[in-house]
């Protein structure tokens, strides 16, 4: 089969990758990519926005399969487009994407499928936001409504900094704080059936210990040796299949991939967010861990085949994902500095850099967004997989580079079976 990517960063480099492993999957496009995909990818400019642009790319180069990877086409309905054009897709339509694009939407749903998640109060003037903080008390967790790449929530004690943020925000969510490790599931969907992936764990914040602003994600890994046995069992039976079943009740099935964002509090298993999207950077840890066909697994969703999927097979071995971040990033991230040593990285065994903000000039390998590089390792176990990872750190260079180097540090313990 022949399969067009959409997007340009490290999620879309780490789906291209496992793509092109797939024998099925005869040639790759990616469109627009980046210097790190177009070494599995043969690469053809667009604008991923451009619902019809998309279509023609597709159609003139005869894609039986098209693969959105970033929410911003998603939310824009570009799905819609090539569907229409008879052209088989794996990424949600514009209403379905809602469960990504709109928190308020998101909370609808949770509600209506009686989905555990935070009570929130959609709040539409200064007075009731302050009087929502005050209801729930600190910490406070304050959410821009519509996509804001990872940026538009803060979580904060300090009730100032949080009225500060609402005021900032167009239409604001106040929500309720949500105490006890996050996961993040990923499940393929095809508007009926679900395809749960292993739980990853993601790392928000900028800086070691969980301080500093949060980010799109500054690293993570699978899979979880603390997590509950049966977590993903119930994550199916609670989160969802109900979302999947109330999205096709409202006539907008959800062809794609469903993110939970899940907290694991005391009090039970609560939804944080819904993407409608692959994760990053638990994509660039998951993905080189899968051994089913990527390519074929993707096209049986999208043409609405999951049930003859077979529950997906992953290697039994750990994997840590580690970003490399521009100076400045997430406020003002800086671009143009020159990147060296991925050669040297990518010649310790198990080490893989997935390419997202570089571009390629007359300095050779450059900075061009936020978050530049993921480094992955995997190993057998997490400790070995997260040396492995900070070795290929260690050997990458640019001005200004920030990363964390507190990546999976807690939970290098054996690996137990995941019920
Ligand atoms: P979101 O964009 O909704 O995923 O929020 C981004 C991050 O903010 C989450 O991954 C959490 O770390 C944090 N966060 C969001 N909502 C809550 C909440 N209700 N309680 C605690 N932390 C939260
Ligand atoms: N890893 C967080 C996200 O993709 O939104």
């Amino acid at each position: 089969m022949r399969v067009l990517l959409i997007g340009a960063g490290g999620r879309e480099h780490a789906l291209a990758t496992a793509l092109a492993r797939d024998r099925e999957v005869e040639t790759l496009y990616a469109a627009p990519g980046n210097p790190g995909i177009g070494q599995v990818a043969a690469l053809h400019p667009v604008d991923p926005l451009d619902g019809q642009a998309v279509c023609r790319l597709a159609t003139e180069l005869g894609a039986d399969l098209v693969v959105i990877g970033p929410e911003a086409p998603l939310v824009a309905g570009v799905a819609d487009y090539v569907r229409a054009a008879g052209i088989a897709c794996f990424g949600p339509g514009r209403a379905a994407a809602m469960i990504e694009g709109s928190k308020a939407f998101a909370k609808d749903v949770m509600s209506a499928a009686e989905i555990p998640t935070a009570r929130a109060h959609p709040c539409e003037s200064a007075e009731e936001a302050a009087a929502a903080l005050d209801t729930f008390g600190p910490p406070y967790v304050v959410k821009a409504d519509g996509l804001a790449a990872g940026k538009g929530v803060v979580v904060t004690r300090d009730r100032d900094v949080a009225v500060a943020h609402a005021a900032r925000c167009e239409r604001v969510i106040i929500e309720e704080f949500l105490d006890g490790p996050e996961v993040s599931v990923f499940a393929i969907c095809d508007g009926e059936t679900v395809l749960p992936m292993q739980p990853a764990q993601d790392f928000k914040r900028l800086l070691d210990a969980d301080q500093g602003p949060n980010t799109g994600g500054m690293g993570a890994y699978t899979p979880l040796p603390w997590a509950p046995a049966g977590l993903l069992d119930e994550v199916e039976a609670r989160v969802l299949r109900p979302a999947i079943g109330e999205l096709a009740r409202r006539g907008s099935p959800f062809v794609g991939l469903l993110y939970a964002g899940l907290a694991l509090t005391t009090g039970g298993l609560q939804v944080v967010e819904f993407n409608a999207r692959f994760g990053d950077p638990e994509t660039q840890a998951l993905l080189p861990l899968l051994e089913s066909p990527l390519g074929q697994v993707l096209l049986a969703a999208a043409t609405g085949r999951l049930h003859e999927i077979p529950p997906l097979r992953w290697q039994t071995a750990a994997s840590v994902a580690v970003v490399l971040a521009a100076a400045g990033y997430p406020e003002s991230p800086r671009m143009g500095d020159v990147i060296t040593g991925i050669d040297r990285a990518e010649s310790v065994d198990g080490v893989h850099v997935a390419h997202a903000g570089t571009t390629t000039g007359p300095d050779g390998l450059t900075t061009a967004g936020g978050r530049v590089l993921a480094v992955t390792g995997q190993a057998p176990d997490l400790a070995a997989a997260r040396a492995l990872t900070y070795q290929g750190v260690g050997a990458i260079s640019f001005d200004g580079a920030q990363h964390r180097n507190d990546i999976a540090a807690h939970a290098t313990e054996p690996i137990r079976p995941l019920g």
